[in-house]
């Protein structure tokens, strides 16, 4: 779709662009930029997933049919490009997130693997003795649990654009690629233990088993230290239940407060290495890469590994309310404490005013926060920020990095009020 398109005897097409443009926080210049580069395709795309639909024949035509990634049912969910699931924070109301409105993250589809056939494999150079289980052998294993909360690393990347007028490459998440989740299974440690892993291992690389062959799954390595840390979990409970299928059944990696794809799911392979281990993950995928962030050969830039702390509003983005005192409320989340503080800013910053926290927050769990608005009609833009238990908070403006991770800037909710 072109600017011909827009321009000549569209004028109304494009007011209700500039509108939606406007809602969602874009600016009247970038409006423009994006209008001549791209057409209203490119203004679309920008506007980022929601639930606003501009009507008109010049609109682009409807998503395909999604190509059946997943197997829950997508109705609860931003769907994006037949492989990922984003939840609507707005649907969210319990501490821990149900299963069915859990996000989904797929490099490629998720698996229906048979728990009775499936095996463990422990491999590598730094093994004592090659190592294979069962499912059978790793349930019979010391269980662990804790709530811990998953977040993919490219969770608010849309914001890049968005807040800021830079896209970052990459699944436009806006806030809702993360879920809070009740986890059991037993440490790696343990496994790795009875594999007879020594002194002299470096790397542990956690191989998924959903591309072609177990050679070629999804797979992400983690540091010694991480990997023998006593919560690094081989889960194969989720809420309760044996994980779903499109969360890794029968086993996934659970690594609390460290990005999404360290919890590789439907682990087929661990290969523990006396050497550094590089691959896609820890080289052109997961690390920064951006003026501010140097190479770190073979890595484009430095690795992501952890979290950070971030908080989201439970609302549609856009929202729209009615006048009036409003309960409005959210989630906050850090790796490296519970949330201590959240607080709220309808003067895009200028003061801020204290949320209350709704619960305590076990183990690893992410943060409910609420507080209350005098909403008076027109257009605002509502702010969060959070600190955490060890003096973390969100920083005024995060530097860019191409791929998109780590986006933790407060940000700008747009709310019409009528
Ligand atoms: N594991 C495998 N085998 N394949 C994948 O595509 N995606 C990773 C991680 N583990 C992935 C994987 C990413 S990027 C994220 S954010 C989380 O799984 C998402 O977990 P979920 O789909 O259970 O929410």
């Amino acid at each position: 779709m072109g600017m011909a398109g827009i321009d000549r005897g569209a004028d109304g097409l494009r007011d209700q662009l500039w509108e939606l443009a406007r809602a969602r926080g874009i600016g009247r210049r970038q409006f423009l930029r994006l209008l001549s580069l791209g057409g209203a395709g490119a203004v679309l795309a920008a506007c980022g997933p929601g639930p606003q639909s501009i009507e008109t024949d010049t609109a682009p035509a409807p998503a395909a049919a999604p190509a059946e990634g997943w197997f829950k049912d997508s109705g609860p969910f931003i769907e994006h490009g037949g492989q990922s699931l984003e939840a609507r924070l707005e649907n969210l109301e319990s501490l821990v997130t149900p299963a069915h409105q859990f996000f989904v993250r797929n490099n490629s589809r998720s698996l229906d693997l048979d728990a009775s056939e499936w095996r463990l494999q422990v491999t590598g150079d730094a093994v004592g003795e090659p190592l294979e289980l069962s499912y059978e052998q790793i349930r019979e294993l010391p269980v662990r649990q804790f709530t811990a909360y998953l977040e993919c690393a490219g969770n608010h990347r849309a914001m890049f654009d968005v807040v800021n007028g830079r896209k970052a490459s990459g699944t436009q998440w806006m806030t809702g690629a993360i879920g809070n989740g009740e986890w059991a299974g037993t440490p790696l440690r343990g496994v790795l233990e009875l594999a007879g892993v020594g002194d002299g291992a470096v790397s542990v690389q956690l191989i998924g088993l959903d591309l072609e062959s177990p050679e070629r799954g999804f797979r992400y390595v983690l540091p010694i230290a991480k990997a023998m840390h006593p919560d690094t979990l081989l889960a194969h409970t989720l809420n309760g239940e044996p994980l779903p299928r499109d969360h890794g059944f029968p086993l996934r990696a659970l690594v609390p407060g460290w990005v999404g794809a360290a919890s590789v799911k439907w682990l087929g392979r661990i290969e523990v290495a006396r050497r550094p281990i590089f691959g896609r993950t820890n080289t052109t995928s997961y690390v920064l890469i951006g003026d501010r962030f140097p190479a770190n050969a073979p890595a484009q830039g430095e690795p992501v590994h952890a979290q950070v702390i971030k908080s989201a509003l439970a609302l549609p983005w856009p929202a729209r309310i009615t006048a009036g005192r409003t309960r409005l409320r959210g989630f906050a989340q850090s790796p490296t404490g519970p949330i201590t503080r959240v607080q709220w800013s309808a003067d895009s910053g200028t003061s801020w005013a204290e949320a209350e926290l709704v619960d305590s927050q076990p183990d690893y769990s992410w943060a409910r926060f609420e507080f209350f608005w005098d909403a008076t009609p027109g257009e605002h833009s509502i702010m969060t920020r959070a600190t955490d238990a060890v003096g973390n908070h969100q920083p005024a403006e995060v530097p860019f990095n191409a791929k998109g991770y780590l986006f933790n800037q407060p940000l700008p909710h747009p709310v019409q009020v009528t």
